[in-house]
């Protein structure tokens, strides 16, 4: 499916400026501060992959946190520029993510809202296991996803 022109890269440091460029235009409710960026970007065991595309432009960014003690790792977010949706890009990042983390169990929160979202982790696996009410700033809902593989 799709991708063709896309390639996924580790990303770092040197993405800073544009992953946070690109998670101001994903999540305008929710981004994350320069703070919570570097800290992604800079340490920890943390995955994070960047969906490049022909250009060099960085189109994607997905990170994951393993909790190894707990045998689960988080999907901390998730994102694609709005002019290169629909060509599965998400979808790859999601499962280039996940096959770099080692744990059984994989967990996401979502806005009840975020349709789109929901209905790519239900194709990639994902069940909803709780409705974490007034998660959001502004009160809207949370949706707990999870994925158990063998
Ligand atoms: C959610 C998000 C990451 C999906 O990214 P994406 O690259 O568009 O994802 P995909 O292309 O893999 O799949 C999305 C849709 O495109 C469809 N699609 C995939 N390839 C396609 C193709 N070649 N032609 C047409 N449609 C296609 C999928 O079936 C899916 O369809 P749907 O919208 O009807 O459910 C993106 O919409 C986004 O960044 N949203 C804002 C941030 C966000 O909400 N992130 C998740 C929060 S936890």
């Amino acid at each position: 499916m799709g991708m063709e022109g896309f390639r996924i890269e580790e990303a770092g440091l040197g993405d800073l400026g544009a992953i946070r460029a690109l998670q101001a235009r994903c999540f305008p409710e929710d981004e994350f501060g320069w703070i919570d960026l570097f800290f992604l970007l800079a340490f920890s065991d943390t995955v994070r992959l960047k969906a490049v595309d022909g250009s060099g432009r960085v189109v994607g960014f997905v990170a994951g946190d393993p909790q190894p003690h707990r045998g689960l790792a988080w999907i901390v977010t998730l994102g694609v520029l709005p002019e290169q949706r629909r060509q599965g890009v998400g979808t790859q990042l999601l499962a280039a993510c996940e096959s770099r983390l080692k744990e059984p169990c994989l967990r996401l929160m979502v806005r009840v809202s975020n349709t789109v979202a929901i209905a790519l982790y239900h194709r990639a696996g994902y069940q909803e296991i709780k409705r974490e009410p007034r998660y959001y700033p502004g009160g809207e809902d949370g949706l707990l996803m999870e994925k158990v593989r063998q």
